[in-house]
């Protein structure tokens, strides 16, 4: 059957202004570098000041800044690297693409986040590294794990994907662990131009080795007698057995992104209000429940999922299916346990004790939510989920 969709799960979070578009109109008309150049410089210098850390580089995407973070850990056989079960497959597979162990931790059932309680039931010897997923938008409480993980050798890793632009007690996500990757896919907070991503070290002479990692192994001759000679660049590799590879972002991309970047507050200030908008309609029933923080920005709402209480003649299903037939209303569900794909089953990694991931997954609902949807189609949606609610008299 072919069927109109009124408001539809949308691969594009945001449209340029009239401003952007002359910038980024001009830029291709007359720009003589389409790479590697000023735009890159000025996008980078962006996200220092934005994330208040000298520490950032761009690169292609969070999965290419997850897989440098996997070669500077220089993995070795036995090590384990726990990760929550309940987040997109990029968080794990540059990992164990790069030879580690992974151990799935499950999350809190009320923020959706890696669970502490879980973390210290997984935690072993060989732990070297603790991947901390802000999902859905949610800044995790990274500052709690790492005072457990104090006086252990083990490192943290935020995976920002979904978080650009969260805090938790005024510090951006991204900056308090070791490393960390921010998206800029198509569908985030901030896009490039639909792919795109940010990386963090935290040790300094880890750090310098990123650009490099990025760039095909490229570094200046530190003396050179002419300009050509040896040749015009240096490839260094000081990482051990690992090679670099290719994982830049284009001049127009680093554009788009730094335009972008002037208003991401404001951007993520329209998600947190409309989430606020829509959550108040739903206070009163517990039916659904949202995880609920207005706080200073420690939720920037990349998505809204809600758990749906299960009932004798009602559950996520039933509203996902109404929404969608009576409404044309497209919702998703998210997040497949990693663990139950059949390309982790296939490596070894098909079970995973979290029964909060699970029992999350069950029976959740994520509603569409691009900033660019019209306030007639949110209320829409918004009325729409209270019509089926009182259809079912729960
Ligand atoms: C939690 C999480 N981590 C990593 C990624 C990978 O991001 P990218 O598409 O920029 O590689 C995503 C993308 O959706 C994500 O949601």
């Amino acid at each position: 059957m072919n069927r109109m969709t009124k408001i539809d799960w949308v691969n594009r979070s945001l449209f340029f202004n009239n401003k952007e578009l002359k910038y980024l109109n001009n830029f291709l008309k007359k720009s003589d570098n389409l790479t590697q150049s000023n735009e890159l410089l000025k996008f980078e210098n962006g996200l220092k000041g934005y994330l208040k850390t000298k520490n950032i580089n761009v690169v292609n995407s969070a999965a290419s800044s997850l897989e440098i973070i996997a070669l500077l850990l220089k993995l070795k056989k036995n090590d384990e690297i726990i990760i929550p079960a309940h987040t997109y497959c990029a968080s794990a597979l540059p990992f164990m693409r790069n030879g580690a162990k992974i151990i799935w931790a499950d999350i809190d059932f009320k923020t959706r986040v890696i669970s502490l309680d879980d973390i210290k039931k997984k935690i072993s010897k060989k732990t070297k590294a603790i991947v901390i997923v802000h999902l859905y938008g949610y800044a995790a409480d990274v500052f709690k794990i790492k005072k457990y993980l104090k006086n252990k050798k083990i490192k943290i890793i935020e995976d920002c994907a979904q978080a650009f632009g969260a805090e938790i007690k005024g510090k951006k996500v991204g900056t308090i662990g070791d490393f960390s990757c921010y998206s800029f896919h198509a569908q985030k907070n901030l896009t490039t131009l639909g792919e795109g991503g940010a990386i963090y070290v935290k040790d300094k002479s880890l750090f310098k080795k990123v650009k490099g990692l990025r760039h095909n192994g490229h570094s200046n001759f530190k003396k050179r007698k002419f300009y050509w000679l040896p040749a015009m660049g240096n490839l260094e590799l000081d990482l051990i057995d690992k090679l670099p590879f290719k994982a830049t972002l284009s001049e127009i991309q680093c554009a788009s992104g730094h335009l972008l970047l002037k208003r991401i507050d404001q951007l993520n200030k329209k998600r947190i209000s409309r989430a606020r908008k829509f959550i108040s309609h739903f206070k009163h029933n517990d039916v659904l429940s949202f995880n609920e923080s207005f706080l200073k920005k420690r939720h920037v709402y990349h998505l809204l999922s809600a758990y749906v209480k299960p009932s004798k003649n009602f559950n996520r299903n039933t509203l996902i299916k109404e929404l969608y037939d009576n409404y044309q209303i497209k919702c998703a569900t998210q997040y497949y346990p990693l663990y139950k794909y059949s390309l982790f089953k296939k490596y070894g990694y098909g079970k995973g004790k979290c029964l909060n991931t699970e029992k999350f997954y069950n029976n959740m609902i994520s509603f569409p939510f691009h900033v660019w949807m019209s306030e007639k189609n949110f209320d829409y949606m918004i009325s729409s989920v209270k019509k089926i609610l009182d259809k079912y008299s729960v």
